[in-house]
């Protein structure tokens, strides 16, 4: 398994720190962000990270020289999710077919739990190309997300994925499981991004590139994982996340 985090963003919702500091350096106890993210990685078996990382945002790199299992590259313009997961592609041109590339957002962190190694583990039992890890969120709420349409219904937190629904109105939602920064995407989600065009705000999503997986007829299963995901991204997630951490919610 190889493993990508793209850590290439701009960080608009955290300005002005992040003019200086990247977000996913923000610590968290003694440790970046960032580096329980690796670390989280490798507990699911990633033997090689890429950290995809853009101009200005040098500090990250300095902070892991040295670690023989991580390597950069250059995303030159922010143009979305899906764009900067395709920035590894060139890095893995080893990669056989059929291997699984773990995808884990930069700015996401998961407390109470290894979310990464249980959708290893759903993709291991259900025998699916591809696991895409969930979260379940308020019914008001689902208009923020990527929405899961379920072709199965939730055994252990895994299920059949039939669709995901980019920010449907409540009346229109299929479910309440929202998209939660974790992807273990079979490798071919290479080729589909290349081919990808701009979605949602202009930006190249990578969750069109794993819908148009899924209508290809690419296994896919949806796996709730058992921890909780901590958005980084703006000053109120941080503090969220500092708390669960320090085990204080
Ligand atoms: P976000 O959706 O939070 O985007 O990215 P952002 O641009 O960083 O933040 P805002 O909206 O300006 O505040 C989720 C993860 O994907 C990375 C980010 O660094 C973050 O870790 N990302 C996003 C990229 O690497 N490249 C992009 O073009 C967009």
């Amino acid at each position: 398994m190889k493993a990508v985090i793209p850590a290439a963003g701009l960080g608009t919702r955290f300005l002005p720190v992040t003019r200086v500091v990247p977000k996913e350096m923000l610590p968290i106890g003694a440790r970046p962000a960032l580096e329980h993210i690796v670390e989280e990685a490798r507990q699911a078996g990633a033997e090689e990270t890429v950290i995809v990382i853009s101009e200005g945002k040098e500090l990250i790199r300095k902070y892991f020289e040295g670690a023989s299992d991580i390597r950069f590259v250059y995303q030159k313009e922010q143009k979305g999710l899906g764009h900067a997961v395709l920035q590894a592609a060139e890095l893995f041109g080893n990669a056989e077919p059929g291997e699984k590339i773990l995808v884990l957002l930069g700015d996401a962190v998961v407390t109470g739990g290894c979310a990464s190694a249980e959708l290893a583990a759903a993709l291991k039992t259900s025998g699916a190309a591809q696991a895409i890890g969930f979260e379940r969120v308020p019914m008001e709420k689902v208009s923020r997300y990527g929405i899961a349409k379920m072709r199965s219904a939730p055994e252990g937190g895994v299920f059949m994925l039939d669709d995901l629904v980019e920010k449907p109105r409540v009346e229109d939602a299929p479910s309440d499981f929202a998209v939660a920064g974790r992807y273990l995407l079979d490798v071919s989600v290479f080729g589909f991004l290349a081919g990808q065009g701009a979605g949602y705000g202009g930006e190249i999503q990578l969750t069109d590139a794993i819908r148009r997986m899924i209508s290809a007829g690419v296994e896919s299963v949806g796996c709730a994982y058992s921890g909780r995901r901590q958005d980084i991204g703006n000053p109120e997630g941080y503090f969220k996340a500092l708390e669960a951490y320090y085990g204080r919610c």
